[in-house]
């Protein structure tokens, strides 16, 4: 069995918990380290069933640290990581863009120039290049006597395994489409993801691995500026590197300023449902446990330096996915069909609010064989289930509870 030692970066948010969950127990054999440095978004409360597990770290750490994570790249032979931490809701990046781009711009750089050049110090003779070039602040994180050593690789045993860092970005970052058709047309294809009840698309095109970027919002440029520069480190110094661009993803553990767990709580406490302008906008959603489970595969067998698109082909308006959500939770709790119809309100629309994304992720069905295993309706049903069942995960988020966790499970370790 292959040892590995991978870093996921901000493996306390939602994705990344489904992905350190997933890593954790399908591969005993690697060490997984989840750096996180646990912003209002990060709740290590989503990983008590694997906190204990011998082959799980948790290091609170700011991915901008760079001499932290150059750190603890040596001291843990960190051979692949998988960078999902990042600043990720649209409406806070209006607000502050500031912090998107010091989080998935720089921060993305910190990770990529700390990974660069401990892995160069285990294959090259020539590291005090690069140190030159550091800023003289940082030069002493690569201490004297490691400097130009010959094969370091070799005394650590490390040069057989293949490093890889998987960055995760957003399809967000192809900008919008246009709604050509916005009674729905029959889609060009299916997948398991795909509703049964219903499968429309809203438009004749979709974002394609070789579209140019056209972010809207500072979320989306902040995201396509840190591709831009994990590209360039392939490009420039052939790190390996593989970017994925995924669709909206849904599914537990999601933080409530998201829209399907945010409704599904109003609706649950029956407080009004904000949707913006007419509730016309189309996402394309998918189970983020098919995701993580793409992010798996790809990390493993995906060809360095390509991207690969994620996604379902499953478009939803949002305003079709809030009735949705409605009558799911009615019916759970037992509420007369529709009962909470009236929560819906009409808000201003979100300033500069992308029409319409469409993921075409043909490439890795073909390429790697990729199909998400859950048809829309069995993970929307999924999804509320677990937030009902799950009141107390909730209660803690909403009333900031969660953010002590940290300090009860980990102050006196
Ligand atoms: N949610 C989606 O629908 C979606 C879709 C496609 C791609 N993505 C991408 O997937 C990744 C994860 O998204 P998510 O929805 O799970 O996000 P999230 O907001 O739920 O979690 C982000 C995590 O990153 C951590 N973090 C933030 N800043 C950090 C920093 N400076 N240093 C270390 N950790 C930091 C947070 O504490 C949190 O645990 C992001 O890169 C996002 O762009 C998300």
């Amino acid at each position: 069995m292959t040892k590995r030692t991978i870093i996921i970066t901000g493996g306390a948010g939602f994705i990344g918990s489904h992905v350190v969950r997933l890593f954790v127990n399908k591969y005993p054999e690697y060490r997984i380290i989840n750096l996180d440095k646990l912003t209002y978004a990060g709740n290590l409360a989503n990983l008590k069933d694997i906190e204990d597990k011998p082959n799980y770290r948790f290091v609170k750490m700011d991915i901008c640290d760079f001499e932290g994570v150059y750190q603890l790249m040596q001291e843990e032979h960190v051979d692949g990581i998988i960078h999902l931490a990042a600043e990720s809701h649209v409406d806070r990046s209006i607000k502050d863009p500031f912090t998107f781009a010091q989080t998935n711009v720089m921060g993305t750089l910190s990770m990529l120039q700390a990974a660069k050049l401990y892995w160069e110090s285990l294959t090259t003779p020539y590291v005090m290049q690069d140190v030159d070039r550091l800023p003289s602040s940082l030069a002493h994180v690569i201490p004297t006597e490691e400097r130009g050593s010959v094969s370091m690789g070799k005394e650590l045993g490390m040069t057989s395994t293949p490093c890889r860092f998987y960055h995760i970005s957003t399809d967000e970052v192809y900008g919008a489409l246009e709604m050509t058709h916005p009674q729905g047309i029959e889609p060009p294809f299916t997948t398991k993801a795909s509703s049964g009840e219903h499968h429309l698309a809203y438009g004749e095109k979709f974002f394609t691995e070789d579209l140019k970027y056209q972010p809207h919002s500072p979320y989306s440029a902040a995201k396509a500026s840190s591709d831009h520069f994990v590209r360039a480190f392939h490009d420039t110094y052939g790190m390996p590197t593989v970017v994925t661009n995924c669709s909206n993803n849904y599914g537990p553990y999601q933080f409530p300023e998201k829209l399907i767990p945010l409704f599904i709580n109003n609706i649950r406490h029956r407080k009004p449902l904000p949707v913006y302008g007419k509730g016309e906008n189309v996402r394309d959603w998918l189970f983020v446990e098919d995701h993580a489970r793409a992010i798996d595969l790809i990390f493993h067998e995906g060809k360095v330096a390509e991207t690969y698109n994620i996604g379902g082909f499953n478009e939803w308006k949002n305003i079709d996915i809030i009735h949705v959500l409605i009558k799911t939770v009615d019916r759970l709790l037992g509420r007369p069909e529709g009962a909470d119809e009236d929560l819906i309100t009409y808000v201003t629309d979100r300033a500069g609010h992308d029409m319409r994304y469409a993921i075409d992720s043909t490439k890795l069905q073909k390429e790697l064989g990729w199909e998400p295993s859950l048809q829309f309706e069995e993970g929307i049903e999924k999804t509320v289930r677990w937030y009902l069942d799950n009141q107390e995960w909730m209660d803690n988020v909403t009333s900031g509870d969660y953010q002590k966790y940290y300090d009860d499970m980990y102050a006196n370790r």
